[in-house]
């Protein structure tokens, strides 16, 4: 039998998408032919007639193709399911896209996002993410740009996905904004892709200089090297220049060289942060440039910070921000933010753990005044943070690699975005005050803190107590269809106890020697987060699915339990 009678007998294989387009829209389309020997294509029709196509002949990853149709109006998508697979079709209008965000018009079983319209935390629109990127406020707005591949939920070949808030919690989604090179995207063999990287205003008008790591795993001498683009419409990137394109010399570095993270300096030169590896364990290189626009002229300061902590290899994702005055300041303590790749606390089983060191930064030398977990519950990697007027918000991947694995599709979330400041001498990462705008309303005022059952009506939950006195012990237990979930104080500390029958014992995530008065947790389908003594700790649990979690009981001593709220919350 010829293919062409196995399609007949197949039935119908054409499938449609419609969109009704305002004047200069732009397709975003990723399409792939399903056979090696027969062009991909889509095409584009309206009461007219067919008036455009797309096509691929490229049958081993999804390759991207524009279409801009300037007419608006009622609009036909065709293609072939026999010989045409399309991974994602979106559209947009570049003239208002910050405010109205894209329209998707297609995903697939494999790259789709969960069906879940209340919960609150950012997810990608489809496919996989990691790292927050770029995160800043620009032309009066939050970004938050993150490490994303588009066709399936799986990490592979790196792009920076890209989203616009006016408050840090509703996000809109907008068009893909970094795409690797060409060879890279050509098949989805994980060689690289445009890795983790900040963002700064661009300083002569509107718009953004981004910086990135470019990885290409078969590249010698260098795997990751680092480019910068602009975009000065803050929706597409220019074409990427290489500003760093070797590692230190000397300097006994792996060949781990990534994630720059540029910030204004006291000396007020822009200065950039790298992670890398050493036999020393991972280390923090500092970079500098006199050229005010932050483009060229990067040049080698030296090793900030070397870090052993929990046997670490290598740091991801460091960030420095000043912390209690200005950055000019010399009096100014900054805290520096690093991701612990590989790190493991042997007591407790956590891995991937992230350290905030808070200290002093000359601009040249980092001197170290202490240090604290930023997050005891450990899912709130890579986080990246900015001076946003008077205040730093961050924002951590809700996940950690240590639960990833090649076989397994892992759908995440970002953390809510929290400040970071200094209290009586101590780190504290609050939720932002925004965060109060999700709450809906009261689900509970009297039974939780009486020891009964409170049950939700959903998955979207922000729960506060109050304990008598500082540590009083408690044991709140979240009823979740899979997952044994609590929250507890007992003498060892504040903990998240987490089981979901997986084969390796759970690690035991505590904030060792917590004795906290106030908690405030939030729930979501997938996660919990857990902010004690207003952000003093703070410990982030992904939830493996989307099951949300049932019902409460707290279970403490008689007059143990001041008040207890419980809320519903909505995106
Ligand atoms: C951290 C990280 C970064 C890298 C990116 C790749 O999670 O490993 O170091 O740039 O993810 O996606």
């Amino acid at each position: 039998m010829s293919d062409s009678q196995v399609r007949i007998a197949g039935g119908d294989t054409i499938r449609s998408l419609h969109a009704d387009l305002p004047v200069n829209a732009t397709f975003h389309i990723w399409l792939k032919a399903t056979k090696p020997d027969v062009p991909g294509s889509l095409s584009f029709s309206n009461v007219r007639g067919k008036f455009g196509e797309v096509s691929v002949t490229n049958a081993e990853e999804y390759e991207f193709r524009i279409f801009h149709v300037f007419g608006g109006g009622s609009v036909e998508l065709d293609y072939d399911t026999y010989q045409t697979s399309v991974s994602v079709a979106y559209w947009f209008a570049l003239a208002d896209v910050l405010e109205t965000g894209i329209t998707v018009l297609h995903t697939n079983p494999g790259n789709a996002p969960p069906n879940i319209p209340d919960s609150y935390h950012f997810r990608p629109p489809f496919g996989w993410m990691n790292d927050p990127n770029g995160f800043g406020r620009f032309g009066g707005r939050p970004h938050l740009f993150y490490q994303h591949y588009s066709h399936g939920l799986r990490w592979n070949t790196m792009h920076w996905g890209h989203a616009v808030s006016s408050d840090y919690l509703r996000w809109r989604h907008m068009p893909i904004f970094l795409f690797p090179s060409e060879d890279l995207t050509a098949r989805p063999d994980k060689r690289g892709g445009a890795y983790s990287g900040s963002a700064v205003p661009l300083a002569d008008g509107p718009g953004i200089r981004v910086f990135f790591t470019e990885q290409v795993q078969d590249r010698s001498p260098e795997q990751q090297i680092q480019l910068t683009a602009t975009s000065s419409d803050l929706i597409t990137a220019g074409n990427a220049d290489v500003i760093l394109p070797y590692r230190p010399l000397d300097e006994g570095l792996t060949t781990d060289f990534r994630d720059p993270y540029v910030f204004k300096g006291p000396d007020g030169r822009w200065k950039m942060l790298l992670g890398s590896q050493s036999d020393e364990g991972g280390v923090v290189l500092l970079y500098e440039t006199h050229d005010h626009t932050a483009a060229t002229g990067w040049t080698y300061i030296g090793k900030l910070l070397v870090e052993k902590h929990y046997r670490t290899t290598a740091i991801e994702c460091p960030c420095l921000l000043p912390l209690d005055g200005p950055a000019t300041d010399p009096a100014t303590r900054w805290v520096l933010i690093l991701g612990l790749m590989n790190s493991e606390d042997q007591s407790t089983r956590r891995k991937n753990l992230t350290m905030a060191i808070v200290g002093w930064f000359d601009g040249q030398t980092f001197a170290k005044e202490f240090e604290q977990e930023l997050d005891f519950g450990t899912d709130n990697y890579a986080f990246q943070a900015f001076v946003d007027g008077d205040a730093i918000v961050g924002i951590g991947w809700l996940a950690n690699w240590a639960d990833t694995g090649p076989a397994i599709d892992f759908p995440t979330a970002m953390t809510l975005p929290r400040n970071i400041h200094l209290s009586a001498g101590e780190l504290h990462t609050p939720p932002i005050g925004a965060a109060e705008s999700l709450r809906s309303h009261i689900l509970d005022r009297t039974r939780l803190a009486a020891g009964e059952q409170v049950s939700f009506i959903n998955g979207a939950v922000e729960i506060l107590f109050e304990l008598e006195r500082p540590g009083a012990h408690f044991r709140l237990k979240l009823q979740h269809p899979t997952v044994r979930l609590e929250v507890v104080v007992d003498d060892e500390g504040l903990a998240i106890c987490h089981e979901d029958g997986g084969a390796a014992e759970s690690p035991h995530y505590i904030a060792k020697g917590a004795r906290p008065k106030r908690l405030r947790i939030f729930l979501d389908y997938g996660s919990i987060e857990v902010f004690a003594d207003r952000g003093r700790w703070a410990g982030t649990k992904r939830i493996s699915g989307f099951e949300p979690v049932q019902s409460a009981r707290l279970i403490a001593e008689t007059g143990a339990v001041l008040h207890a709220t419980v809320w519903a919350l909505k995106p």
